[in-house]
């Protein structure tokens, strides 16, 4: 998710078929968070209480340790982005309100290794130009992941993003990408949104990494707030993202965070 390098630099690890295992279950843990919040996602409820929510649910249900939590300094255990917030909104006292999009960040920690996804909700009937960069960002990352099999390349699927957002006239956040997922929350290698086809890694199986395209409805220009997390679009345009965590197989991939029996 940053575009520095982290201090601590993990490398590319392969997971061996054990830490496969491991990965499915934390997963699967972080897309059952986003099912059960889903119906607390309404008119007047602010997103702390959100966070606690999940908090309590994924320390006390789940088991698990909330991975944003005190992660370089974040605050709170999920991150809550709200119509023009791209991404790492911090939650807080604010009510939500009819015609809010909201993007839920969960990321879980389990047995020592991570599953991170991300949806959009919608309060009530959002405007049109909120609901469409919605559904675009969705249609990439579907489109991302379509490209996911061993022999393509990393540029591969940023090139099919950027592609498919631009046509539609939205824009792709440069500043923030998605990543390497493991024993590390965000590892290597960099998974960027944009790119030219036949650059980058090339994909092998055992490689984990999430995609999470951040689509704005205006220009693709960031600013970062003075809580020195919240990130939001300079041109107050709406964003989405979505995020899966995937797993290169021999023949494509597996979606790590997609619920059992659910489609993309
Ligand atoms: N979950 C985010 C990602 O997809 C990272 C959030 S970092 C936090 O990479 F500190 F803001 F939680
Ligand atoms: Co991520
Ligand atoms: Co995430």
């Amino acid at each position: 998710m940053f575009q520095k390098p982290p201090k601590k630099s993990v490398g590319i690890t392969l997971k061996t078929p054990a830490e496969i295992d491991k990965m499915r279950v934390a997963g699967r843990l972080a897309a059952d968070v986003l099912d059960m919040i889903g119906p607390y996602v309404q008119e007047g409820v602010t997103t702390e209480e959100l966070d606690r929510i999940c908090h309590d649910y994924m320390v006390n249900v789940q088991q698990v340790i909330p991975a944003p939590l005190n992660y370089r300094g974040f605050p709170k255990s999920i991150c809550t982005s709200v119509n023009h917030v791209i991404c790492h909104g911090i939650p807080g006292p604010k009510m939500l309100k009819k015609g809010d999009i909201i993007n839920i960040d969960i990321t879980v920690i389990k047995d020592g290794y991570h599953g991170d996804t991300s949806r959009m909700f919608a309060v009530g009937t959002p405007p049109i130009a909120a609901q469409r960069v919605s559904r675009i960002a969705y249609e990439c990352l579907c489109i991302g992941i379509g490209v996911v099999q061993p022999g393509r390349r990393l540029g591969d699927i940023g090139y099919a993003i950027q592609k498919h957002a631009e046509s539609q006239h939205c824009s792709v956040v440069r500043e923030y990408c998605g990543h390497g997922i493991g024993r590390e929350f965000h590892e290597d290698p960099q998974v960027l949104h944009y790119g030219k086809p036949g650059d980058g890694l090339e994909l092998v199986p055992g490689l984990t990494f999430t995609i999470e395209p951040m689509i704005n409805a205006g220009k693709r220009h960031v600013k970062l707030l003075p809580d020195g997390w919240t990130v939001v679009t300079k041109d107050h345009s709406p964003s989405a993202q979505w995020e899966h965590t995937l797993l290169v197989t021999e023949t494509g991939c597996e979606i790590l965070t997609l619920p059992p029996g659910r489609t993309l």
